[in-house]
């Protein structure tokens, strides 16, 4: 008797999802390892606590599998762990080399098991970029770099310092002893400024244009960017910016970039702000996404541009969860 196991995804918890994933997942582990149906003794699927909607052993009888022994269980919810997983071994009487299988990221969901993956995310401000980056990193189970608030708390620091932000030198000698630290706690990015954590002062509708015009200046990039590659080089990551695809991490395994329209992106920062107490104008504040998009891609160095390689998301008319389940179905089937 032998066991050979397997896992594989879902982009969301649906019945069909569940079906057409267990019967890939069976009938690639059957093709590989040259299997007959009557040589499997049973199959104990286990999936992640977040699929309720269907038993994949249902799945697999529904897909013939019918003579063998099958049994579901779930996982324990566990801080940290996979989400959206059904892990399986089949037990089987015959004498063979087992052929793991992994489909759909399943492998790279595994730290033990994984290769190490830089995920760019770019796109203008408002285009969905910050939240589908941490669905992803919580998803996979990956670090999420927010490059964006890097450069804000550059601007923060050149602001406070009373520096003129336009004028390159000004910021350079602002920026002189800056000490930039990223934090995580809990998982949660914390940008901390010479000790202090100003995650939420980066935040400010103020430092947003000021964000955009510190990050013109080549010294302010070249010192940014190195911080964001050397970063990426010690962990899976998923970073979120302007230019990840094209300047920081040109040869990321993976690479999106979404746009939305100015309407539909100054409405989200709209929502986002206004959330947070802050009074906005919807018009200024949609100028002013229209503006810095200017600013950002008109600059010299690494503006904001899609990478050749990159896949384009228009996510003006989608919810969130669609954009997440997009971008994870493009990754799913390269991995
Ligand atoms: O993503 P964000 O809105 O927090 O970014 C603030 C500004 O920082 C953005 O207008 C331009 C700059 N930025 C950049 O130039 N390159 C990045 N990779 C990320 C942000």
């Amino acid at each position: 008797m032998i066991v050979i196991r397997g896992a594989t995804t879902i982009p969301q918890d649906d019945k069909e999802e569940i079906r057409k994933a267990v019967a890939e997942l069976l009938d690639q582990i059957a093709n590989k390892n040259m299997l007959l149906k009557d040589e499997i003794v049973s199959i104990v699927f286990s999936s992640t606590s977040d699929i309720h909607s269907y038993y994949p052993a249902k799945a697999a009888r529904v897909a013939g599998y019918e003579g063998c022994a099958l049994f579901s269980s779930q996982e324990p919810d566990i801080e940290g762990g996979l989400s959206l997983c059904i892990r399986v071994m089949l037990f089987v009487e015959k004498n063979l080399d087992p052929r793991h299988v992994y489909l759909r990221g399943a492998k790279c969901l595994r730290k033990d098991i994984a290769k190490k993956i830089n995920v760019a995310i770019d796109g203008p401000a408002g285009s969905g970029k910050s939240t589908v980056a941490k669905a992803l990193a919580r998803d996979y189970n990956i670090l999420y770099l927010d490059t964006g608030a890097m450069y804000r708390a550059c601007a923060l620091r050149a602001l406070k310092e009373g520096a003129n932000i336009e004028d390159e030198r000004e910021v350079v000698d602002a920026l002189r002893d800056m000490e930039l630290d990223i934090e995580y706690r809990d998982g949660v990015q914390h940008t901390m400024l010479g000790g202090e954590d100003v995650s939420e002062k980066i935040r400010e509708p103020q430092v947003s244009m000021a964000a955009s015009t510190v990050s013109k200046h080549a010294s302010v990039r070249m010192r940014m960017a190195e911080k964001q590659r050397e970063i990426a080089s010690k962990m899976s990551c998923v970073l979120d910016g302007r230019d990840i695809g094209t300047f920081v991490l040109p040869d990321a395994d993976f690479k999106f970039f979404l746009t939305a329209s100015p309407e539909v992106r100054a409405k989200r920062r709209y929502d986002e702000l206004t959330a947070k107490g802050y009074t906005v104008d919807f018009e200024e504040l949609k100028r002013e996404i229209v503006k810095r998009d200017e600013q950002d891609a008109g600059r010299a160095l690494a503006p904001l541009k899609q990478a050749e390689d990159a896949v384009l998301v228009d996510t003006s008319d989608m919810t969130i969860g669609e954009v997440v389940a997009a971008v994870k179905k493009q990754m799913q089937e390269r991995i």
